[in-house]
């Protein structure tokens, strides 16, 4: 019998976990939780007999990979892949895959969450702004964005992006307005949403003399990676423009500093929680689990993203 481990130190909603089990089960497979574990360690200890492994942020590391002696599959219940050593994994024939859009429109819905908090001033009761009629942009063309330009819509955002491995033709099908350049997107757009996953070429792409192009008002939302903050850049900004607002899904590095100075003008999610609903948990559990079952009965990679 063939053993999956899920290994999630933020672990999936009960309720997931349970159908994910039943899934599994039924199909003649073992499954094993390590939730909420302490140490990394405790994550390489617990590799040893299993056949696949189902992770979310959890670091999937060489060491992991290494020590999975039997491993042939692991699967990030999410869309992000930048916590698995892709290049441990493929040495290891290891089958990496992601489950891209299950937990896209909860992360939609927190862009937008976040925003409406920011513009009534986090509920204080002063003046606060609307979203109608401003210009949303966004950042990189993934799954996520359609749940976002269809909440834009609702709103009464324009919506604009930018992205150039995507057609112009399928934004504009998608009702959104394309532009020729991140730059462009930047200085068009009082609102910004990160949509890029963090890569050798993103980390630390989003600066000062990026972010200083936006017009007066501007609010970058990131429930994208923390990395692609230049956070030197960040705090220029936010010590250069007191009408820029910074809302992140998780806190940068530099958060004392946030606290310490610009109170008013940021907010940060006390851990990242974007994808933490019952349904993004189902919909992503349940793919990784179908996704493991059929690579290991039809030989399946669809979603495999190591080479
Ligand atoms: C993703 O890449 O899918 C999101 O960042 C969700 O991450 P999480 O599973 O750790 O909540």
């Amino acid at each position: 019998m063939k053993t999956i481990l899920i290994a999630t130190q933020k672990p999936f909603a009960k309720v997931a976990v349970n159908q994910m089990k039943q899934i599994a089960e039924e199909k003649g497979y073992n499954v094993v939780l390590l939730e909420k574990y302490a140490e990394q360690t405790d994550f390489e200890k617990a590799v040893t007999d299993c056949d696949a492994i189902i992770i979310r942020s959890d670091l999937a590391t060489k060491a992991v990979l290494d020590a999975a002696k039997n491993l042939k599959i692991i699967v990030r219940a999410g869309a992000g892949y930048d916590n698995i050593d892709l290049a441990a994994a493929t040495a290891n024939n290891i089958v990496a895959m992601n489950t891209p859009g299950q937990n896209s429109n909860a992360v939609a819905e927190l862009v937008f969450g976040m925003m409406v908090f920011a513009a009534r001033n986090g509920y204080d009761g002063k003046d606060g702004i609307e979203l109608r009629g401003k210009k949303l942009g966004i950042h990189a063309y993934g799954n996520v964005v359609r749940y976002v330009a269809e909440i834009a819509r609702g709103f009464g955002m324009a919506v604009y992006a930018f992205d150039p491995y995507v057609s112009k033709e399928k934004m504009q099908a998608e009702g959104v307005t394309p532009v020729n350049s991140i730059e462009e997107l930047y200085s068009t757009c009082q609102y910004v949403s990160l949509h890029i996953p963090a890569t050798s070429e993103t980390k630390k792409s989003i600066n000062f003399s990026l972010l200083n192009k936006m017009p007066q008002g501007a609010v970058l939302v990131n429930t994208a990676r923390k990395e692609v903050i230049d956070e030197d850049g960040l705090l220029q900004m936010m010590e250069n423009r007191s009408d820029f607002k910074y809302l992140s899904d998780i806190a940068p590095d530099c958060a004392h500093v946030f606290a310490e100075k610009f109170e008013g003008n940021y907010f940060f999610t006390p851990k990242k929680l974007g994808a933490q609903t019952a349904e993004a948990n189902i919909n992503a559990g349940i793919a990784a689990v179908n996704q493991i079952i059929d690579f290991f009965e039809t030989g399946n990679a669809t979603y495999k993203v190591n080479k």
